[in-house]
């Protein structure tokens, strides 16, 4: 009865000039270790689901690479997006597609593109979530110990309570600065990691207590969904649905949510820093992918380039050093944050690149 909802329909832009809207991060091997993200994700959670019960979900740009990067996955485990409108759409329709398959279905969400190293205490944490929520109607989030008060996160208030298996007080997406830190303060917060586990009938009943215009609206597609006929559903259909986050859908509205504390460690490899982080490092502390490196007087440096290239650094700390064929980017780590910017104002001084 375990099923996978793989989500890789963003674009990734802080990671640019690797991120491209033609070509995101989670089909990028952004770790260098001969696997993309996405490839890395699904055999990850093909230790647990079976294969065939794993859907991607992601925007019909990218059809062709999930069933080129992806060979195990048939053309109609993907499904595809006319249109980005964020992850509570694609996760309800999932969801209901799923139940009409099997209304005893557990699922696992889960974003294409997190680092996670260990993957056997990741299999036990979704083992111990998913026989939770086989039984009980609930919706369980992984939360992960908060080190800083990242803004880019949803916090999670749990109840103190003995059990591993938490009740959730509050659930807040993206707070301010200010809330992030009186939060971190506090104590009993989690970030949520964005991996969810729950009964498909669960999450379907709290859409449509909390979404009932989305859930009318997918519901409309019942009978055709696993025909023929779906795709033209979606084509019609899925755009028209709300442009909204699982986290502001249903998280911070529902009773029944809960929190176990994962047992890995997780980075979601957002931008460029997190990358460096979490890579081995040369004897001067740089990171580095592809590459082939001289370096002196320079440390903290991210740097990737097209596989083999020469990079001499003198002089330089702390920077983000990126080459892709048409495009090189020399920029400080601590402005990653603005390297999104920096995309669009390329794009519009010299077109998409
Ligand atoms: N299929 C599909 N369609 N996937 C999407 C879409 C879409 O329209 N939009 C985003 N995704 C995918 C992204 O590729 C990513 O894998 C995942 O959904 C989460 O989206 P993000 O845009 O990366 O979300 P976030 O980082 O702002 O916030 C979420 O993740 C944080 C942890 O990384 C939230 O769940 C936060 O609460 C959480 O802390
Ligand atoms: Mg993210």
């Amino acid at each position: 009865n375990y099923y996978a909802i793989l989500m890789a329909g963003g674009v990734g832009s802080r990671f640019w000039p690797v991120s491209t809207t033609s070509f995101p991060k989670q089909f990028h091997d952004m770790l260098g270790t001969g696997e993309t993200l996405i490839q890395k994700t699904f055999s990850r959670l093909a230790k647990i689901v079976p294969v065939e019960n794993i859907y991607i979900l992601t925007n019909e740009l990218y059809n062709d690479l999930v069933l080129e990067q992806l060979p195990s996955v048939t053309p109609k485990q993907v499904v595809t997006e006319p249109a980005m409108r964020n992850t509570a759409p694609c996760i309800l329709y999932a969801a209901m597609k799923i139940q009409k398959e099997n209304p005893d279905g557990v699922m696992v969400v889960a974003p294409s593109d997190h680092w996670i190293e260990d993957e056997d205490a990741f299999i036990a944490d979704l083992q111990q979530s998913f026989e939770a929520c086989s039984t009980k109607e609930m919706l369980m989030t992984l939360g992960i110990h908060p080190t800083f008060p990242n803004t880019g996160y949803g916090y999670i208030k749990y109840h103190k309570e003995d059990s591993a298996i938490k009740k959730v007080e509050q659930f807040t997406e993206k707070p301010d600065y200010e809330t992030a830190k009186t939060f971190l303060n506090e104590g009993n917060y989690l970030w949520n990691a964005g991996i969810f586990i729950w009964s498909v009938s669960s999450i379907v009943n709290a859409f449509a207590q909390f979404q009932e215009e989305m859930t009318t609206l997918f519901k409309k597609g019942e009978d055709v969904y696993n025909t023929e006929q779906e795709k033209a559903f979606i084509a019609t259909h899925y755009a028209l649905a709300e442009n909204i986050s699982i986290d502001y859908a249903i998280l911070e509205k529902a009773k029944n949510v809960f929190v176990l504390p994962a047992s890995f460690d997780w980075n979601d490899l957002g931008t460029w820093g997190s990358l460096y982080d979490k890579l081995d490092k040369t004897n001067e502390k740089n990171a580095v992918v592809n590459a082939r490196v001289l370096t002196q007087d320079a440390s903290g440096n991210m740097i990737r380039t097209t596989k083999d290239k020469i990079v001499v650094v003198d002089g330089l700390t702390d920077y983000i050093i990126v080459d892709k064929e048409e495009v090189l980017l020399i920029y400080p780590k601590k402005k990653e944050q603005h390297i999104k910017e920096v995309r669009s104002e390329v794009k519009d001084t010299f077109g998409e690149k």
